[in-house]
C-alpha cells in the first residue's frame, strides 16, 4: 500500500454540524449534503428540539452521527447514556474529562460492550474558560496545562480521542503522539465570517498542524450553497500538505 492509498480521504475528516433548531431544517442540509459528507453532528439545540430520532434518522439514511452532548455525571449514569446513544446509531460521543477517570473508564466499558461500539471523544477545558474562569471553579492552572492534564488521563481511561482548539491541536499532537483521534471546531475558510469564534483556523492549517477531523458548523449551514461549502473544504482538506 503506498502512502496515498493509506492516507485517510477527505470525507472521513469533515464533520459537518447542524446547529438547526429543528428537525426540519436538519433533513433539509442533510438532503443538500448527502452524498458529499459522510459525517454530521447533533448537539443540545437539535437533539432537545428533535430528539433522538433525527439521530436515528441520519443513520439510517448513511450518515455517521456524532452525539455531541458532553455527557458529565456519575459513572452509572454515563455508563447508561452511552449505551442510549449506542442504540440510536451514534458513532462518536463526547465525554466531559473533568468527570474523572472512574466516569471515563465506565463510558470506555459501556461503548466497548455496545453493538455498534461508539467512539469516545472527551472535552477537556471548554473554550470559553480562560485563567480566572478556571480559578472560579477552583483550578489553579493555565487552561493550556489543565488541557494537557485531562488529555492526559482521558486518553488513559479509554478515551479515543479528544476535542481541542486548532490552537492546542499541535501541543496535543507533540505530547500524545499519533494514535488519539484530536477533532477540531472554530474552523473558517479564508472569507468566512468568524461568529462567535474567537480562535480560529483554516482548513488546511488545522490539519497540517494534526487535526484528525474537522467540525464545520456556520461556514457550511449558512451558506447561500451548503454542499458547494462544503464541497470547497472538503478540496482543502484534501491538497493540505
Ligand atoms: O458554526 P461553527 O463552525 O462555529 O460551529 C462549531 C461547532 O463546534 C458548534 O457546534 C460548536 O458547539 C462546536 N464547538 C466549538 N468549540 C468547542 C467545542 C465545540 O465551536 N470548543
Amino acid at each position: 500500500m503506498n502512502a496515498d492509498a493509506a492516507a485517510p480521504i477527505a470525507k472521513d475528516r469533515l464533520i459537518v454540524a447542524l446547529d438547526v433548531p429543528s428537525a426540519a431544517q436538519a433533513r433539509d442540509l442533510a438532503a443538500q449534503l448527502r452524498g458529499m459528507c459522510r459525517w454530521v453532528k447533533v448537539g443540545l439545540e437539535l437533539y432537545l428540539a428533535a430528539g433522538s430520532s433525527i439521530v436515528e434518522e441520519l443513520a439510517a439514511q448513511g450518515f455517521s452521527v456524532f452525539l455531541d452532548l458532553k455527557f458529565h455525571d456519575i459513572p452509572n449514569t454515563v455508563a447508561g447514556a452511552v449505551r442510549s446513544a449506542a442504540s440510536m446509531g451514534a458513532s462518536l460521543l463526547t465525554i466531559h474529562a473533568a468527570g474523572g477517570p472512574a466516569m471515563l473508564s465506565a463510558a470506555a466499558e459501556a461503548a466497548a460492550a455496545s453493538p455498534n461500539s461508539p467512539r469516545l471523544l472527551a472535552v477537556t477545558v471548554l473554550t470559553s474558560m480562560d485563567r480566572a474562569q478556571l480559578a472560579a471553579v477552583g483550578i489553579d492552572a493555565s487552561a493550556a496545562d489543565q488541557v494537557l492534564r485531562l488529555a492526559r488521563m482521558a486518553t488513559a481511561s479509554g478515551m479515543q480521542g479528544l476535542v481541542c482548539s486548532a490552537e492546542e491541536v499541535q501541543m496535543l499532537r507533540q505530547e500524545l503522539g499519533a494514535d488519539p483521534s484530536l477533532v477540531v471546531p472554530g474552523i473558517r475558510p479564508a472569507g468566512a465570517a468568524a461568529g462567535d469564534q474567537k480562535r480560529i483556523a483554516a482548513p488546511a492549517d488545522a490539519i497540517r498542524a494534526g487535526a484528525s477531523k474537522l467540525v464545520v458548523g456556520r461556514p457550511i449551514t449558512q451558506a447561500a450553497d451548503p454542499a458547494k461549502a462544503a464541497q470547497a473544504i472538503l478540496d482543502e482538506i484534501a491538497n493540505a500538505k
